[in-house]
């Protein structure tokens, strides 16, 4: 047997001897991808340290040298728990790069020592190691799904998902309310992010919009920590290829003093800061050169009866007309519907995705088009924008 047979196997056997030990339970999984970078999170089932190793995506095998390590740091110290986000960052644009994951066991952390366990770590040598693809700002096309108000039903979750191509899926975003309630680590990822990494998420990135749901329960005020992205907030913005993206956060959809949130709701403030932000946003360079605009926001501002829907018509809505938003993508209500521009208060078409459909929208230079397909893959609806703004480059 060659060696470079037997030495794999002798460190698979040197893994299997220490099996029992710490342990990768979770992820990993890309968010906050950028041009120049973005951040991997998983879980390990004990507290421990975290890196990556990263290599080009150029036929090599991951062994063929030693691959440059990036750890999990925080204020000068790498950090040490069950939850791990290593930031990647000074990758080229547009690029594609093969990743593993390492996570080493800390048993115990005195101030003048630190003792180790066992290593977990992703396997690169029986399969390929998992390959992202950093954002090209200024790809000619761009193609991507969105999914909404999954509330945990994996079974729908991975129906919906077989929409999602690796050649040719750019990002996932999910639309809000992919959980019932944020009240633990293990419902947040048992709802959607398990079933996400196995089907794609390890390589292709999300992009997620907070839901009601998703701002009730003990840890969603650690709603940022499990989805980082450039600006810090659940409210933020992206150019991917033609299309540049601005993502609300509506809030809560009850008034602030409901019974339901006992006083701790905050919203109508929240979302007058949101409009700030907004106002900003739609007046930067990139925002006004992209061909294709959309907005997207877990509750549809279209027809709202509620205080919070109403709240946020009343506040983006007026910006987002003067921005000339082509689109503006909604779930929340459980059930499709489509609004063309009212003519007077709302210039732009609104769609509203049910919990039961997903929507793959293909932007080019030509048009930007946007289909709505079932649990079967089953066309339903279909809708085609040309560019109205400028050219696409
Ligand atoms: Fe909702």
């Amino acid at each position: 047997m060659k060696i470079r047979v037997i030495v794999p196997l002798i460190l698979l056997a040197f893994q299997a001897v220490f099996a029992g030990a710490i342990e990768i339970v979770s992820g990993p999984y890309i968010q906050n991808m950028t041009e120049t970078g973005c951040d991997v999170l998983w879980r390990t089932d004990k507290p421990a340290t975290a890196w990556v190793e990263l290599a080009p995506d150029d036929g090599t095998h991951f062994y063929l040298s030693e691959r440059p390590r990036i750890y999990s740091t925080d204020l000068g110290r790498a950090v040490v728990g069950t939850f791990h986000k290593v930031s990647l960052t000074g990758l080229k644009p547009g690029t594609s790069y093969r990743y593993r994951i390492f996570s080493e066991e800390v048993t115990d952390m005195q101030p003048y020592h630190v003792s180790f366990g066992g290593i977990a770590s992703s396997k690169v040598y029986p399969m390929d190691p998992p390959c992202f693809r950093t954002v090209e700002k200024n790809k000619k096309d761009v193609e991507f799904v969105m999914i909404n108000d999954v509330h945990g039903k994996n079974d729908v979750l991975s129906d919906l998902l077989s929409n999602v191509k690796k050649d040719k899926t750019d990002f996932v975003l999910y639309n809000g309310d992919m959980v019932d309630f944020m009240d633990s680590e293990d419902r947040l990822f048992s709802s959607f992010i398990d079933t996400s990494v196995n089907m794609f998420a390890k390589e292709i990135p999300t992009y997620v919009s907070r839901g009601n749901h998703e701002t009730r329960g003990a840890i969603s005020k650690d709603y940022m920590k499990y989805f980082p992205n450039s600006n810090g907030k659940p409210y933020y913005s992206f150019k991917y290829g033609p299309c540049y993206f601005v993502v609300l956060d509506g809030g809560e959809d009850k008034p602030d003093s409901d019974i339901e949130y006992s006083g701790t709701s905050f919203f109508d403030d929240y979302r007058k800061e949101e409009a700030a932000w907004l106002r900003e946003t739609v007046e930067s360079e990139e925002f006004c050169t992209a061909p294709y605009r959309i907005a997207v926001i877990h509750v549809p501002t279209v027809d709202a009866g509620w205080h919070g829907p109403m709240h946020a018509r009343q506040l983006f809505e007026p910006i987002l007309n003067n921005a000339g938003i082509d689109l503006m993508l909604c779930g929340h209500l459980h059930c499709y519907s489509y609004h063309k521009p009212d003519g007077k208060d709302r210039q732009f078409p609104v769609l509203i995705n049910s919990n039961q459909d997903a929507v793959v929208v293909n932007a080019d230079a030509d048009s930007m088009k946007l289909k709505v397909l079932d649990r079967q893959g089953r066309l339903l609806h279909q809708f085609e924008y040309p560019v109205s703004h400028g050219k696409v480059n």
